[in-house]
């Protein structure tokens, strides 16, 4: 029997698209599903482990037959149990069943890229990870690509900048990530650009990164500046880069929906102190008209109506009351202790990765690459 099977770039097209709606069979264990599951605005996902299906085939098959003359997509770590469940309920009368080739994986690793602006001088791209809930730019203009907070899989940039007939010239880091392996490193060994990223944070790298300084400038042209703001908090070498004076590169120093959570390296309360003292002096001041780009979204509702998360800073201070209305140092420090919280155990590892120690396979990478974000302070 011939089971048709699907890419994680057709997932992305159907949910977001207008095709009739299909139910998502997950059916890897629930350890794994919670850990890492597909999700977009109105997707219906059903979680049911393949070992039931092998155990209780008969009480399964029940649990989705209201299914049966719908569209089934089906998704597991690899393919291998997909299939197999594919194949069940393709004897038991399903009439539409796919498996989505290559595992979860290959969602884990999908990027998007969406315009956010076009004009004479520039266009600006944001790359959407719906696996991760990250977010990284490509600016391009003048012949050039300049990339922030390139993630591991590197094709997306490469092909964009073939698209464009640019050249990839500079790499920017805004804060060494906890939750994802950033392709930074990668990215400037595959085309020769340089990489930049704040001491703070990028001291102890294991490879050439140049120091990034407060207020430092970069010119694509003379129209055309990239202006480094150290934000620290979220981590000590936290930078945001204004583009064109507009476009407000945060990384995780503000979100649309809560800032960057200070407690990922393990002293909340430093590192809090220094975010308090970023949000009253620096970020409070940024006009309204600002467009905020951040380096993570929590969930879908932060899309704007053109499908991308970027919010002026005056709707991201009317979303954001608890952050934006006057606060006292101690009342800031109560907010942030009352959420600190367990951080996922591999962030420690992606940590030292993305410092250039350590060396994993490409399915090691792939596997600690999985899984939504966790870098925001308050969960809603
Ligand atoms: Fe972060």
């Amino acid at each position: 029997m011939e089971l048709k099977s699907y890419t994680a770039q057709e997932l992305w097209d159907w949910a977001f698209g207008s095709v009739p709606k299909f139910l998502l069979l997950d059916v890897r264990n629930d350890k794994d599903f919670a850990r890492s599951k597909v999700e977009a605005p109105g997707l219906w996902v059903q979680n049911l482990s393949y070992i039931d299906f092998i155990e209780e085939e008969a009480e399964s098959l029940g649990k989705v037959a209201a299914q049966k003359d719908q569209p089934v997509r089906i998704v597991c770590a690899k393919d291998g149990s997909a299939r197999y469940v594919a194949e069940v309920l393709v004897k038991a009368g399903f009439s539409n069943v796919a498996s989505l080739a290559g595992g979860i994986t290959t969602w884990g690793d999908l990027l998007v890229h969406k315009l956010v602006h076009l004009d004479q001088e520039f266009e600006l791209y944001q790359f959407q990870r719906p696996g991760k809930g990250s977010l990284s730019y490509a600016l391009v203009g003048h012949a050039q690509m300049w990339v922030f907070d390139p993630a591991r899989v590197l094709e997306p940039y490469l092909t964009l900048a073939k698209s464009k007939g640019v050249v990839i010239t500079n790499l920017f880091e805004t804060h060494l990530q906890a939750d994802y392996v950033s392709g930074g490193k990668a990215l400037a060994a595959a085309t020769g650009a340089k990489l930049w990223g704040h001491p703070g944070d990028f001291a102890g790298a294991d490879y050439k990164i140049g120091p990034v300084t407060d207020h430092q400038n970069w010119e694509l042209s003379k129209n055309l500046a990239v202006t480094a703001i150290h934000t620290p908090g979220h981590t000590p070498g936290s930078t945001s880069y204004q583009i064109a004076g507009t476009f407000l590169l945060t990384g995780d120093a503000l979100l649309i929906h809560s800032l960057g959570r200070p407690d990922l390296g393990g002293m909340w309360e430093p590192w809090a102190k220094e975010e308090f003292v970023t949000l009253e002096t620096k970020i409070k001041a940024w006009p309204d008209s600002q467009i905020l780009l951040p380096g993570h979204f929590s969930d879908w509702t932060e899309r704007n109506p053109q499908g991308l998360f970027a919010r002026s800073l005056g709707e991201v201070k009317a979303l954001n009351p608890e952050i934006f209305l006057p606060m006292k140092e101690d009342e800031f420090l109560a907010y942030i202790q009352g959420r600190v919280r367990p951080q996922p155990e591999e962030y420690s590892v992606i940590r030292t990765l993305n410092l250039g120690q350590g060396e994993k396979s490409e399915a090691e990478l792939k596997e600690l690459d999985l899984g939504k974000n966790q870098c925001a302070a308050s969960t809603h």
